[in-house]
């Protein structure tokens, strides 16, 4: 199996405070991994830290089997563009249009005409189910609708790899089904490399290959929804692997 994403012994600290100390953690390609933990443990932080968003303190990240700490920024920007990142509660800009935050990238750092970007905004949004609404405001969206909007906008590079990062919090059990559904649908269609973090128990046993546990800084346990199931003490995992969606719904 093809390793998309190694961490080794990876540290990040904030103002002394150690929030993660020492991940390991191997990604391969294909899998829909799911990171779950309470809440403040650091996986957003984790998230951001592999995109090179946060400073590294300690260990190594590598992405698609390249060190990332001898990396350029040149380098390291072409490596972002194959990760999309759906982030904890959408963060679009409030002041652009939808089709403005979808093409966010291509508008600030190629030379595409606005026509052309404006085209893919539409085309990438149309697949995930949005039509007619590239010219509104972030604030005339509904929360479901933003989020799909935060999906097209990661999706526009074509990445390999997606985060998502509580993609279902805040949303009402219906949307939040309809966007299960949506991460399911890109992951079977684009075949992409997913890992969401989430407190949603329903959501990760649809989408999970792996399930890992964040406790401490450190990756507490990890497995396969089955795996657990059988040998794992841990509440929250059990929470996770006793209260989630029966065999036929995954
Ligand atoms: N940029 C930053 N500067 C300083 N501290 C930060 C920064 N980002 C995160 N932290 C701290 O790191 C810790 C982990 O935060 P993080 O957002 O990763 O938690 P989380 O596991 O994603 O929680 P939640 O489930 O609530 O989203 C928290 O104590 C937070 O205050
Ligand atoms: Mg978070």
């Amino acid at each position: 199996m093809e390793n998309i994403i190694s961490l080794r012994n990876l540290k990040v600290e904030f103002n002394g405070t150690r929030v993660l100390r020492g991940i390991d953690l191997d990604v391969f390609r294909g899998e829909s991994l799911v990171i779950v933990g309470s809440s403040g443990c650091g996986k957003s932080v984790l998230l951001k830290t592999i995109l090179k968003l946060l400073r590294v303190d300690e260990g190594e990240i590598l992405l698609f089997g390249k060190d990332t700490g001898r990396m350029s920024d040149r380098e390291m920007m072409g490596i972002r563009s194959r990760i999309g990142m759906v982030f904890q509660n959408s963060a679009l800009l409030d002041s652009l249009t939808v089709w403005e935050n979808v093409g966010f990238y291509y508008l600030y750092h190629t030379d595409y005409t606005e026509a052309k970007i404006k085209g893919m905004a539409v085309d990438i949004l149309k697949s995930v189910g949005m039509e007619n609404v590239e010219d509104l405001l972030p604030e005339q969206l509904s929360g479901g609708m933003k989020k799909r909007v935060s999906v097209a906008r990661a999706l526009i590079s074509k990445p390999e790899v997606l985060f998502y990062d509580e993609p279902t919090t805040g949303l009402d059990p219906i949307t939040a089904e309809s966007i299960t559904n949506l991460i399911k649908d890109i992951h079977r269609r684009l075949g992409t490399t997913d890992i969401t973090v989430t407190h949603d128990v329903r959501l990760a046993s649809r989408i999970s290959d792996r399930i890992a546990l964040v406790e401490a800084g450190r990756i507490e346990d990890i497995g396969t929804f089955e795996e657990l199931k059988k040998k794992s003490q841990n509440p929250i995992i059990r929470s996770f692997v006793d209260g989630g969606a029966n065999n036929e719904e995954r």
